[in-house]
């Protein structure tokens, strides 16, 4: 039987070879929102391994606006200009689709990297004073992030669409919207963290305001014929908080407005949140935003073993699976799991000669001439 994970998927104008994505994962590695060296070989690596779709990580579209300061930016045109010396050496030496995760960390921002404790950089150590929808922090003993007027929602709806002017000019093929994991958009729809009184807050539709203006604008400035998603997290994992028929109601809201997928984590905007961690926890939650809403959708966590993947994707589960950790583990997954899987990738030449026999024609019709 031919393998659905290796058949391609046509997203919008862009044809993914394969369903397998690189998740987005922060590397916490730039210089003042600038890629680095560290860059280009993060994402070289894992670019030769063949994925449908690379997505890099969240990239934040203002300054205060990043998780960390060693977060990658797009707000500047120092920032551009690193990150098209990067895409310009990828795209030399892979055909890898790349698509962009453009974010704001609201009341998470100013925080150490993970390896440094991951802990709230205070203001007067280096740090600045995170934005979010209400003066409600993440933590209890942190001071409250500033609440956002209505100058505040327009500079970074505002930003949002000058980080999509800049990704369009570096070529990006797709982009994707961070509404997951507690930050700036999440936070507005979570009534967790969104205590607000005005038409930001309260009702459903008053909490999805923000998110869905700021998808309109982005939606307007990134032409129609790429595709844009937005992540989500479908779950609060907290009684009271954001759930899935919420974001089913969101999903289609989306979907009317153009999105073309929907990437379905879930957790982050309280520590209260009960997480059942197990292979493909979240795979369920992208089922039923793709059954209620015949969205595509981007199922992620703990995809980890090839058949795993192949079932989720000709099980009807989800249309694309992201994999993070296990791409870290083993940046050719795509390869062993073609191997597995009777699927074929397109490798670079320069590695043609590196399957062991049992992998077959993993890399189609290669032939090597040597002398
Ligand atoms: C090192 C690392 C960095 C991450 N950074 C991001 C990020 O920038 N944006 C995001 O939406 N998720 C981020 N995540 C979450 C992953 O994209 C993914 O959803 C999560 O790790 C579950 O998938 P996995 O089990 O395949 O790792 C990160 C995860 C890791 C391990």
């Amino acid at each position: 039987m031919t393998s659905q994970l290796f058949s391609p998927f046509p997203l919008s104008g862009l044809t993914l070879p394969n369903r397998i994505v690189v998740s987005p994962m922060c590397q916490y590695s730039a210089e003042d929102g600038s890629a680095t060296d560290w860059h280009l070989m993060h994402l070289g690596s894992l670019a030769l391994g063949s994925p449908g779709l690379l997505l890099l990580e969240a990239t934040a579209v203002e300054a205060i606006g990043r998780i960390t300061p060693g977060c990658l930016g797009l707000y500047s045109d120092a920032n551009e200009a690193a990150l098209e010396r990067v895409l310009r050496a990828l795209r030399r030496w892979t055909p890898t689709h790349f698509g962009i995760q453009l974010a704001h960390a609201g009341r998470k921002a100013s925080s150490h990297a993970p390896w440094d404790t991951g802990m709230l950089i205070p203001a007067d150590a280096g740090g600045w004073r995170p934005v979010a929808p209400s003066a409600v922090p993440q933590s209890g003993d942190e001071p409250p992030p500033e609440a956002l007027d209505a100058a505040g929602l327009a500079r970074i709806r505002e930003a949002f669409v000058a980080s999509t002017r800049r990704a369009q000019r570096l070529g990006f093929d797709a982009l994707e919207l961070h509404s997951a994991h507690g930050y700036l958009l999440h936070e507005f729809l979570s009534p967790i963290a969104n205590r607000r009184t005005d038409a930001y807050g309260g009702t459903l539709e008053n909490r999805m305001r923000f998110p869905l203006e700021v998808f309109d604008a982005v939606r307007a400035a990134w032409p129609s014929t790429k595709p844009l998603g937005v992540r989500v997290s479908a779950t609060d994992w907290v009684e009271g908080g954001w759930d899935p028929e919420q974001t089913v109601v969101l999903a289609h809201a989306l979907k009317d407005r153009g999105c073309d997928w929907i990437d379905t984590s879930s957790g982050g905007v309280s520590s209260q949140q009960k997480i059942p961690l197990g292979p493909g926890y979240q795979v369920h939650l992208a089922r039923l935003i793709r059954k209620e809403t015949g969205i595509a959708t981007m199922a992620v966590g703990l995809i980890t073993d090839p058949q795993q993947a192949e079932a989720i994707v000709a099980g009807g589960d989800a249309d694309l699976v992201a994999l993070a950790r296990g791409m870290l583990w083993d940046p050719h997954w795509v390869w062993h799991a073609a191997a597995q899987l009777g699927g074929t990738v397109a490798a670079p030449v320069q590695y043609w000669r590196s399957p062991p026999k049992a992998a077959g024609r993993v890399f189609g019709d290669t032939s090597i001439g040597m002398r």
